[in-house]
């Protein structure tokens, strides 16, 4: 492991989230050293670990794994059009096992717990990370500890987490507080962090990009839109480019653009006034409840991540996140979570704002299942109807 900030190196078997100096640790794969070609990725199945080459683990390690990854590429035609896109693609993350992409990081990271020896993991959660973690200890027969905001929980992930058996814990505070709190308690218990600050979770993340790659038929998009929360993912999937680059799969890089909701951006703020420190954001707050972060750990990688691609960094209001997640839902009959939509809502504000032009190929990660946040749902669309069992009835009320 080498430190982004100072170049410090670490052996990838200590258990250290981050360098001496403060700097966040990423996983550093010497791609000279691997000799896998295409042809021999395209005979394996699709997944995570089709790219097992660029995944330093172990070899002897047992692989906890429920089938994560190789989630559709859909050519979102009728958006697109919609929106003023031609190529637009949507890479659904929700269509993972437990339905988000969460699960990408989950194998690699849990995998990597038992190859340390670990018997408890634990993180805490917006939701989908919680509900990710209790699954996969819940396969690798380890126990599994989630710290979440009390009362802030999509209801969905709430119910994951529980029905896999996790130890439950609600904190009185927001995300912010609780990854504090988890990680105080992973340097005082026995406990494996596995938050996005621990580098082997964006290991398993990075595969998104390897997929975009693959199922473009080896070739990167002009330009990838990620909702960012606690910014692990973004910074994933770009080193995935980059790993991908270097191996000569590809010859282009895309931009990378990062979306955040209007009342929890402190990533597009320090974007937009060029600096590289954030100002955290004691109270986060908007309806994409997995995206409501105040201080994200990863920030220095993902501005890292927007800056080297040449991309950019946008907010969109609530009101817009919901737009889009109706559109998605309506003109292309894919269901995300609002922190999704995100993506959706920033495409569209950029083609306004002129920064994505309507020939580009673009792809728009959606990045959790619409059931995860069900509530959601039900404040904001319209009521069932509800009538009497006679034909009269339904006749008036469906006015065909
Ligand atoms: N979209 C969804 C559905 C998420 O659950 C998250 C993060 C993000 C986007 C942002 O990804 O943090 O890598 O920038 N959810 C975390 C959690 C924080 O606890 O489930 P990120």
């Amino acid at each position: 492991m080498r430190c982004i900030k100072c170049d410090e190196s670490y052996s990838k078997d200590e258990i250290i989230f981050k360098c001496d100096c403060g700097g966040l640790l990423e996983v550093y794969v010497d791609v000279r050293e691997i000799s896998v070609g295409k042809k021999d990725l395209a005979r394996r199945p699709g997944g995570v670990w089709r790219y097992k080459e660029f995944l330093p683990l172990d070899p002897r390690a047992r692989i906890v794994s429920l089938r994560e990854g190789w989630t559709p590429l859909y050519r979102a035609k009728s958006i697109g059009g919609e929106i003023g896109v031609k190529d637009l693609f949507i890479k659904n993350e929700g269509a993972n096992p437990t339905g988000s992409f969460k699960d990408r990081g989950m194998t690699v990271g849990v995998t990597k717990a038992l190859s340390l020896g670990s018997k408890v993991v634990g993180c805490a959660s917006t939701g989908n990370t919680s509900a990710s973690l209790a699954a996969y200890a819940a396969k690798a027969g380890i126990k599994c500890v989630v710290l979440l905001p009390s009362g802030k929980i999509a209801l969905g992930k709430l119910a994951q987490a529980i029905l896999h058996g996790a130890i439950v814990v609600g904190i009185k505070g927001n995300f912010d507080v609780a990854l504090a709190l988890v990680r105080k308690a992973s340097e005082e218990f026995n406990l494996y962090l596995l938050n996005s600050i621990n580098p082997w979770r964006l290991e398993g993340q990075k595969t998104g990009a390897f997929e975009i790659v693959d199922q473009l038929g080896y070739e990167a998009p002009s330009a990838v839109i990620v909702p960012m929360g606690n910014c692990g993912n973004i910074s994933a999937i770009w080193k995935g480019f980059k790993e991908f680059h270097e191996a000569g799969f590809i010859s282009e890089l895309p931009r990378m653009i990062g979306i955040q909701a209007e009342g929890a951006s402190p990533v597009v703020e320090a974007y937009k006034r060029g600096e590289e420190n954030i100002v955290p954001q004691g109270v986060p707050e908007t309806l994409a409840t997995a995206i409501r972060i105040g201080a994200p750990v990863n920030a220095p990688k993902a501005l890292r991540a927007i800056r080297e691609s040449g991309g950019r960094a946008e907010v969109v209001s609530d009101e817009e996140i919901m737009e889009a997640q109706k559109l998605l839902a309506r003109l292309e009959g894919i269901g995300v979570e609002p922190a999704s939509a995100a993506s959706i809502a920033g495409l569209r504000k950029l083609i306004d704002l002129g920064a994505v032009e309507e020939d580009e190929g673009v792809v728009c990660v959606t990045t959790g299942h619409a059931l995860k946040d069900p509530e959601m749902i039900f404040n904001h669309y319209d009521k069932p109807l509800e009538i009497d069992p006679r034909i009269e009835e339904l006749r008036r009320v469906l006015r065909l």
